[in-house]
């Protein structure tokens, strides 16, 4: 039986940031992960974090609000923006204290930043090609050091809600042994990350299902706006491989089958470093008008020269050829938009609380502040993990102090009813299996809910995600084994997955407007007057049902969207 104050599930970025800050606020926090901290998919990020620090530049936290709000597409709330830009270059200064190598300018020996997606200034500080890498593994270093309790290769299955409906801990499976254990909490902050394996491909890890996006919606608690889903610009196929914009940031260039650079008909000031969502179409109408290279666009570095390409991007180089055959010093790298993160997330406030249902916190992708509205910036992802991983950890710690009196209880009978599921689940000897179906859903998604939408497209998509739903309610696990049983936890991944999966298609069908990542070729304009509104989806008797929230302005007017 275990206890602590507060529990914090997932160890990528902002779950580690959330336990050292909590740690910090003097409380007793565990992390529960499913899989080992240093391999949590903040990792695979890799071009950089921004922050207005100004070491060669007039940038200002103003400016970094204003690309935000902007690149959002005006649906980010911007008190949240204000307070991400503006805790920025402490965080950065943090991460450095704590021995975040970043990359140096070669004069002044500052950290050095590098031009990202829509913004105005060079302001995303990296640390060559493997900035999340490095960062990752600074903050497991400081959890280390402050002995913050573990659980390595625990996968949570469940929320445990009390009788006033506040959140007292979770129910998880112990991989390595095949048990469900509880651990009890005063406050539970889900920090699992994002859901990009609904698709395929996709730049996301193999764990980056969810999980904690559908916990929250099993238990009341709204999911908001799951519709948009970011296309990354650059992608290798058909893995899906990231390669970074920081390419892009050092000068790479996009190349049609034409010869064209392209980009100066869509962004003619910004090109290939406009955001995310406008490269990524730009891209997809090259292709889908014929001027594609086997179904992708080429991205030329050569003219960088080896020295650079091996200082600042070394990985992207490895990755190129391991998985396109190509070396980007000597010849463009074929790539095209793919899946790469989701904006929609538990729906928080901006210290990460889940207002319904009281002592639930979430903080990175698996959360929705809003910071990223429509639309993330490239460099913003990192941050947001880092800003509101370290607020949403103080203010979870706050809360378990407030609450002290009542304790942290394990409530075992919840891992009795757990076991009980799970057994049943084994016991079915017929019936789909569930990578089946996940491929099913990823083909789905990425046919029909991808860069460009339309209605017909998204509702055919509704009834397939239905379908499929209905079919896992008879899904068969074939290892029926109690030591890693990967066969298991992929179903139980499968089943979180369906569950997004109907929230992203019902919001996207009802969303009759183009903003930010959500493309609508019937609907190709930004409709403010209906549609500037957060989506909510709740699950209720297993349905989706939407409702809508006011987004939060503060000085800036919502303008046409050009680069
Ligand atoms: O392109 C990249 O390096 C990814 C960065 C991000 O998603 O923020």
């Amino acid at each position: 039986m275990h206890t602590h104050d507060v529990v914090v599930v997932g160890a990528g970025l902002a779950g580690m940031r959330a336990a050292i800050a909590a740690h910090e606020a003097g409380v007793d926090v565990a992390l529960v992960t499913k899989v080992h901290p240093v391999r949590s998919h903040s990792g695979a990020a890799q071009g950089g974090i921004n922050a207005a620090l100004g070491n060669a530049t007039d940038d200002s936290t103003e400016n970094h609000t204003f690309d935000t709000v902007k690149g959002s597409d005006y649906l980010g709330d911007q008190d949240a923006i204000e307070i991400l830009c503006s805790d920025a270059p402490g965080e950065i200064i943090q991460l450095e204290h704590w021995g975040a190598v970043f990359s140096r300018h070669e004069t002044t020996g500052k950290i050095a930043q590098r031009p990202f997606g829509g913004a105005g200034f060079p302001r995303t500080c990296y640390a060559a090609d493997l900035t999340g890498l490095v960062i990752l593994h600074t903050l497991y270093t400081v959890c280390v050091k402050y002995e913050i309790p573990t659980y390595e290769e625990y996968f949570v299955t469940d929320l445990i809600p009390d009788d006033e409906g506040g959140c007292t801990g979770v129910v998880a499976y112990d991989m390595v042994h095949g048990t469900m254990e509880t651990i009890g909490a005063k406050s539970v902050v889900l920090a699992t990350g994002g859901a990009g394996r609904v698709y395929r491909p996709s730049t996301n890890a193999h764990s980056s299902t969810g999980d904690g996006m559908s916990l929250a919606l099993r238990h009341g608690v709204p999911l908001k706006d799951m519709e948009f889903m970011q296309f990354h610009p650059t992608t290798l196929s058909p893995s899906g491989v990231l390669v970074t914009e920081g390419a892009r940031g050092e000068g790479g260039m996009l190349f049609n089958s034409e010869g064209e650079r392209f980009m100066s008909k869509y962004a003619p000031n910004k090109l290939e470093l406009a955001s995310r969502d406008v490269v990524s179409r730009a891209e997809a109408t090259e292709i889908l008008e014929g001027r594609g290279v086997n179904g992708c666009v080429l991205l030329d570095l050569t003219h960088l020269g080896k020295d650079k390409i091996m200082e600042r991007l070394p990985q992207i180089r490895e990755l190129s050829m391991a998985f396109a055959g190509v070396d980007p010093i000597d010849a463009p790298i074929p790539i095209k938009p793919g899946a790469h993160y989701h904006m929609g997330g538990v729906h928080v406030d901006s210290w990460g609380a889940a207002p319904h249902m009281p002592g639930l916190f979430a903080a990175g992708e698996c959360a929705c502040v809003s910071v990223h509205g429509a639309n993330r910036l490239g460099g913003n992802s990192l941050l947001e993990a880092v800003v509101f991983g370290a607020r949403t950890g103080r203010a979870a710690a706050g809360y378990a102090q407030e609450v002290n009196g009542k304790g942290s209880q394990a409530r075992p009978e919840h891992a009795v009813a757990a076991e009980a599921e799970i057994r049943a689940l084994l016991e079915r000897e017929k019936g789909p299996k569930q990578h089946e179906i996940r491929d099913e859903l990823a083909d789905v998604m990425q046919d029909q809910v991808g860069v460009f939408r339309n209605g017909d497209d998204l509702a055919a998509a509704r009834q397939k995600v239905g379908e499929l739903r209905d079919r896992f309610q008879n899904v068969v696990v074939d290892d029926k084994g109690s030591t890693f049983n990967q066969s298991l936890i992929h179903t139980l991944e499968t089943g979180y997955l369906l569950e997004l999966a109907d929230c992203m298609v019902t919001a996207a069908v009802n969303r009759t407007e183009s903003r930010g990542a959500h493309s609508r070729t019937d609907f190709p304009d930004r409709d403010d007057e209906n549609w500037m509104k957060h989506s909510l989806s709740y699950l209720e008797d297993g349905n989706i049902r939407l409702d809508y929230s006011e987004v939060t302005m503060t000085k800036y007017e919502p303008q046409v969207r050009t680069y």
